[in-house]
């Protein structure tokens, strides 16, 4: 990865100061959805489209920076993608350590504090270390979060927060949707304001739906390896053009 200019800490924003905009979604989701059909359309390989969309997550990234949104949680890998070809699966696995390993100090370098959200158990162990690494060496950095929902489903999370609230002895009485997002994977992270989908169609597909309860959701046919600032730019001014109300009635 080259150092790009808006990860650098001098071009810093954040929500408050940008001026682009009249409000910028905290916490942005994104279903990185067309790598195979960008692919296809070019006469490649699968893989090569998953491999632009790798090195389009850099771009996206500096752009969130520069737009002073302060959390990105992207769809890498979905607890149903296991299902596709092994080639492709394991493509995709090898894809996410070499990106780990050419991307980690840089990333680090410039501030983002990397966090997963999903089963590292059926991870190969060599990958599970490699995540556990990233997440511990940029566990304290501030500019930007990059959620990395990997080997990842919505349901399987609220089956694993579940879980987790049973063995803590956690009381029925007890249990409130705060202390059951704090059991989310992304537990501490607040819900994200805008779901982003690339490639064309209209579903979550198990991604974040317990967060999403109230998100603003945008889907553009443009593929992932194609979605660019601009892109992220229309998306973000279309939330700013939105009125969001969270169930209740608008006093004027
Ligand atoms: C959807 O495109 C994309 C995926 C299933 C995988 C996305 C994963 C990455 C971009 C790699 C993530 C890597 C890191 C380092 C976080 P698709 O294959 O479903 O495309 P299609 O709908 O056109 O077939």
């Amino acid at each position: 990865m080259t150092n790009g200019p808006s990860l650098n800490a001098s071009n810093a924003s954040n929500a408050s100061s940008n001026s682009t905009f009249a409000r910028v979604p905290y916490h942005v989701g994104i279903i990185m959805d067309g790598n195979g059909r960008w692919a296809q359309a070019r006469g490649l390989p699968r893989l090569m489209g998953h491999r632009a969309g790798v090195n389009n997550i850099r771009r996206v990234l500096e752009a969130s920076v520069a737009f002073g949104v302060k959390a990105l949680t992207i769809y890498a890998f979905s607890t149903e993608n296991w299902a596709r070809p092994q080639a492709e699966v394991s493509g995709l696995m090898k894809l996410v350590g070499e990106s780990i390993r050419r991307q980690l100090s840089e990333l680090h370098a410039n501030g983002v504090q990397i966090r997963h959200s999903g089963r590292l158990a059926g991870i190969e162990p060599g990958l599970q270390q490699q995540i556990r690494d990233a997440l511990e060496l940029t566990k304290n950095n501030q500019r930007i979060i990059l959620n990395v929902a990997f080997n990842y489903g919505g349901r399987a999370e609220v089956i694993d927060a579940v879980r987790h609230i049973m063995q803590d002895g956690v009381k029925p009485e007890e249990v409130s949707e705060e202390v059951f997002a704090r059991y989310l994977y992304t537990g501490g992270l607040p819900d994200p304001d805008l779901i982003i989908r690339t490639g064309g169609e209209y579903r979550l597909s198990n991604f974040l739906i317990w967060q999403a309860a109230y998100a603003e959701y945008y889907a553009t046919p443009t593929f992932w390896p194609d979605f660019d600032k601009e892109e992220l730019r229309r998306a973000l001014q279309d939330f700013a053009d939105r009125d969001r109300r969270f169930g209740k009635v608008k006093i004027a």
